[in-house]
């Protein structure tokens, strides 16, 4: 396993295994990883040829008073991880070769990034799609993976890649959850044993949404009430949002009767948690 620093770098290697054919998956991450990465490692290296990850905390996507300088990192113990993986190749770029002096190009997925977590995180899928455009670009991978935890997110890229007729295939791939069901997250290494409990507010209130549906309610605003109120009986918790919409655009809906995305964002002390299910073709997917 290689580690690059450099554009120059990563576009050689990428070159030359595609003289001999290889097909190309691509893991773009901040690192810390966790089993939710290693999934998304895991499922490229089934699925291709050759494999890179790329490590790097892009600032572009912080706000100025989120965590962008606390952010946790830990090269060495992502390498020993990505090596046992199999991983091909790291790129993990200093800020300064992703966005050099005079930088000024961004890319913005209008309307999609302003819903959910857009409204409390304004200017972070802008960050999100510049970087991840600039990573293809370098990398030039067949297939891209991203974990369905970060929805809005997957839901963004599909349309970037749509819209400005990238030649990559997005891959969105499961939640993976501790044993207790939080989603796995970087952030959830910020939590306090109590908040750390406390957290379980996220995913009991998707089980009980899931529930709901399949009993057959498809009342959005009863289910989305219902949630609320499990997370309100969690004195750590603080809502940001819980939201049912509609998986392409992003939209509220009234009732369930199309592929909906039922998502939520809680402050749990002050570390900001994420979680969702989908209801796709009348399935749960959790
Ligand atoms: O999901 C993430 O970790 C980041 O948003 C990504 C896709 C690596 C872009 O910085």
């Amino acid at each position: 396993m290689e580690i690059a620093k450099t554009i120059e770098e990563v576009r050689q290697k990428v070159a030359d295994w595609k003289k001999s054919g290889f097909k190309i998956g691509f893991v773009p991450t901040m690192g810390y990883l966790h089993e939710g990465h290693l999934s998304l490692v895991r499922e490229s290296k089934k699925r291709t040829d050759r494999t890179v990850v790329s490590i790097f905390v892009n600032p572009t996507q912080f706000g100025p008073n989120e965590d962008y300088q606390i952010y946790p990192r830990d090269l060495e113990r992502d390498q020993k991880l990505l090596l046992e993986e199999g991983v091909d190749l790291i790129f993990y770029p200093p800020v300064e070769v992703m966005y050099p002096e005079g930088y000024k190009t961004y890319v913005e997925v209008k309307e999609l990034q302003d819903q959910l977590c857009g409204r409390s995180r304004p200017g972070h899928f802008r960050g999100v799609c510049t970087v991840v455009l600039k990573l293809f670009n370098i990398v030039q991978p067949d297939e891209a993976y991203f974990g369905w935890k970060d929805a809005q997110q997957v839901i963004i890229i599909q349309k970037m890649v749509e819209d400005l007729n990238l030649s990559v295939k997005v891959i969105p791939r499961p939640i993976i959850r501790d044993p207790d069901g939080l989603a796995l997250s970087s952030r959830n290494t910020y939590l306090r044993p109590e908040e750390r409990k406390a957290a379980l507010a996220l995913n009991r209130s998707l089980d009980l949404a899931a529930e709901l549906i399949r009993k057959g309610e498809l009342n959005a605003e009863i289910i989305r009430r219902r949630m609320l109120e499990l997370i309100e009986q969690e004195p750590l918790a603080r809502v940001d949002y819980v939201e049912i919409v509609d998986l392409k655009n992003l939209e509220k809906v009234e009732k369930l009767d199309r592929d909906v995305l039922i998502a939520l964002a809680v402050y749990v002390g002050r570390t900001r948690l994420i979680d969702n299910l989908r209801f796709i073709s009348g399935e749960v997917e959790k």
